[in-house]
């Protein structure tokens, strides 16, 4: 389950808790179950997939895409796998470990591992927010945020695209003063 930790040190388990306190970003938080494809639930646990595993694992959770295709014309998914044996890792993840914004929305759906947004609130406090499998995460376009592994250092997350153009961070300069969450 997802948490949340404020700057001042207390942290929120409860899901009405962390959706209340992300609300006034715009960002959503929703339970998305991954259900009991054999299939699905055994590629997940792998910890690489070549391109043809990772189209199954899609074509799996399609239903989610179909949704956001149908709402909100989103028109493109992949799914990204990071572990240690990700050539350039650290490269990839220092993109997004300084607070940036995207011209999009960032939709994730995270079927394995987990990760850590942090976010600046309406008060100017900074939180971090870990979020597990089968959860949903949409940040609004322009939402200031920054992201991180925890120390497992592995995710597996569906991505979800209205545009075709790369994902592209605009950093704003801000400087994060939390510390990393204990995985
Ligand atoms: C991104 C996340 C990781 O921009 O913030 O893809
Ligand atoms: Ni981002």
């Amino acid at each position: 389950m997802a948490k949340i930790r404020l700057e001042n040190g207390l942290t929120l388990t409860d899901l009405p808790s962390i959706t209340a306190t992300l609300a006034p970003l715009g960002i959503q938080l929703h339970h998305w179950p991954i259900g009991e494809n054999a299939e699905l639930r055994s590629l997940l646990a792998q910890e690489s997939l070549d391109g043809s595993e990772k189209e199954t694992v899609l074509t799996g959770l399609d239903h989610y895409f179909q949704r956001l295709q149908a709402s909100d014309g989103y028109k493109n998914r992949d799914l990204i796998v990071l572990n240690p044996n990700v050539p350039n890792l650290d490269a990839l993840l220092a993109k997004f470990d300084k607070i940036h914004s995207h011209a999009d929305n960032e939709i994730r759906y995270i079927v394995d591992g987990e990760g850590v947004f942090g976010f600046v609130l309406p008060d100017e406090s900074q939180v971090e927010l870990t979020i597990e499998p089968e959860e949903y995460i949409n940040v609004p376009a322009g939402t200031e945020h920054w992201f991180v592994l925890t120390k497992s250092r592995r995710i597996k997350a569906v991505r979800y695209f209205i545009g075709t153009d790369g994902w592209v961070p605009e950093y704003t300069g801000r400087e994060i003063r939390v510390q990393p969450v204990a995985a």
